[in-house]
């Protein structure tokens, strides 16, 4: 037992250094859990606090939509630039490597078709499959205003209390219906409500006007969906504007697997959202990695 009386012994224990306390690095989300941190850190970056997340679930409503035909040969090849993937179970377990080292965002409701009315979603998967899937997050949608607002508020706030005894994050997903007016007005209202029913990430759509008083009333980290296709250089700078805005990175599906080259495309978007790099440069980045075909074959980029 010399080791336990010895003179060296005190030094060893480092008395006279403070315990190591590090600040967690998102936003609203000290107070959490260190499994359900940990499975943020899997989503977000910890160096740049941002996310790419690469969101494939489409098909849950809407079948094979462009682009998503084939995603063993059109998504697998871009994981390695994605953060996080947010896609369905069925698309996980039949087409995704399990060694996918980045955050799985689970599709965790649906329902409706694009031939019925879309709000009218229930939950779509039991919380056990979502331990057994390892997953960081599930994805929920909220019809804030839709026909059954009170419906899909509902799947939030369950999935909210699953997680919550699981350690899993829910993404609160704000669902913009046809009749809906998107400005910063509806979607302050729609992510507040769903951070304050419990989501600990909010994804809503970027707004020319009033973006930052959208981020800035949400009290967790906000992620930009990106919409319908767009042309690059204008993918690039929405997303630059969001990022400046406060968002803490982007959950883009059309814009990646839709562009002419979506690996060069994906790595040109992490650009913008990792090191905040100016549209214009992305956008040379992305020429560049198009014309050189290097697209897939260069360096992973999470
Ligand atoms: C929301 O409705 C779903 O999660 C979409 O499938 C996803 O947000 C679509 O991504 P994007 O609009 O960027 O194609």
């Amino acid at each position: 037992m010399a080791d336990l009386e010895g003179k060296g012994e005190a030094k060893q224990f480092y008395p006279e250094v403070e315990a190591r306390q590090e600040a967690f690095f998102l936003k609203g989300s000290g107070a959490l859990d260190w499994g359900m941190q940990n499975r943020l850190a899997r989503i977000f970056n910890p160096a740049s606090g941002r996310t790419v997340m690469l969101a494939i679930d489409h098909g849950y409503f809407q079948g094979p939509t462009t682009g998503l035909e084939r995603v063993d040969l059109n998504i697998v090849p871009l994981l390695p630039y994605a953060n996080a993937l947010m896609l369905t179970r069925g698309m996980l377990r039949s087409t995704i490597p399990s060694a996918f080292g980045g955050g799985v965002v689970l599709r965790a409701s649906g329902g409706p078709s694009i031939l019925k009315e879309l709000s009218n979603e229930q939950l779509a998967v039991d919380i056990e499959d979502c331990v057994r899937l390892n997953v960081a997050a599930m994805a929920v949608q909220v019809f804030v205003g839709g026909e059954f607002e009170s419906q899909t508020i509902h799947n939030l706030t369950r999935l909210v209390d699953a997680g919550n005894r699981y350690g899993i994050v829910t993404l609160g997903v704000t669902a913009v219906g046809k009749a809906m007016t998107r400005d910063a007005r509806y979607l302050r209202l729609a992510c507040r409500i769903s951070a304050e029913l419990g989501a600990q990430v909010v994804k809503t759509y970027y707004v020319e006007e009033g973006f930052e008083t959208v981020t800035a009333s949400c009290p967790v980290p906000v992620v930009m969906a990106g919409g319908k296709k767009i042309a690059e250089l204008d993918a690039l700078k929405m997303a630059y504007n969001a990022i400046s805005q406060g968002a803490a990175g982007v959950d883009m599906g059309r814009n990646i697997f839709q562009s002419d080259a979506p690996a060069a495309m994906i790595q040109a978007v992490g650009k913008v959202v990792h090191e905040s790099m100016k549209p214009e440069q992305a956008y040379e980045f992305y020429q560049t990695l198009r014309h050189e075909k290097k697209g897939v074959e260069a360096g992973a980029g999470r």
